[in-house]
């Protein structure tokens, strides 16, 4: 299945919205992934032209950081805590379940686009742990069935 069109129209906007300094980089560049879901590789020509850089430096930045993409993730991107306070309270088998029931591994992508699915150091919510993210909403004290229960909303959002 092909990604989702993205509408590059919206990139002129984020880019006025930015295009004061080289400083603005990372800032853009973070509306850009919010807006699109990842930094398509056909906006970093025109981000570089606006900020007076190279396109193999804004390439140099989206590359360092890894919160950026330039691959599509999912409408839902699961992040799971592997830090040392989620594995000490089983954050191995909420992973190991999140997998089967995504039928992912992590980095990838389900086909439809729906799901992806990546681990983190520290959500910086130890005191939840196990902790995981869908998007922005944070969920602790997972427990196998809770994790079900939470991927399951999700699903159900997707069928209505
Ligand atoms: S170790 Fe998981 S939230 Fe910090």
């Amino acid at each position: 299945m092909q990604p989702p069109e993205i509408d590059l129209t919206k990139l002129d906007a984020i880019i006025d919205r930015h295009k004061i300094g080289k400083w603005e980089l990372i800032p853009l560049l973070q509306d850009v992934q919010e807006t699109f879901g990842y930094v398509p590789p056909e906006t970093i020509e025109p981000i570089a032209e606006a900020l007076n850089l190279f396109p193999a430096q804004v390439q140099g930045v989206i590359t360092f950081y890894s919160g950026f993409s330039l691959k599509p993730k999912g409408k839902y991107v699961c992040r799971v805590c592997r830090g040392t306070a989620c594995h000490v309270k089983g954050s191995r088998s909420i992973l190991r379940l999140m997998k089967h029931e995504l039928g992912l591994e992590e980095g990838e992508t389900s086909p439809d686009y729906q799901f992806t699915l990546e681990t983190v150091a520290c959500l910086g919510a130890c005191f939840l742990a196990p902790t995981m993210m869908i998007n922005r909403d944070y969920f602790g004290k997972l427990s196998p069935t809770k994790m079900t229960s939470v991927l399951g909303e999700y699903r159900k959002k997707e069928s209505e």
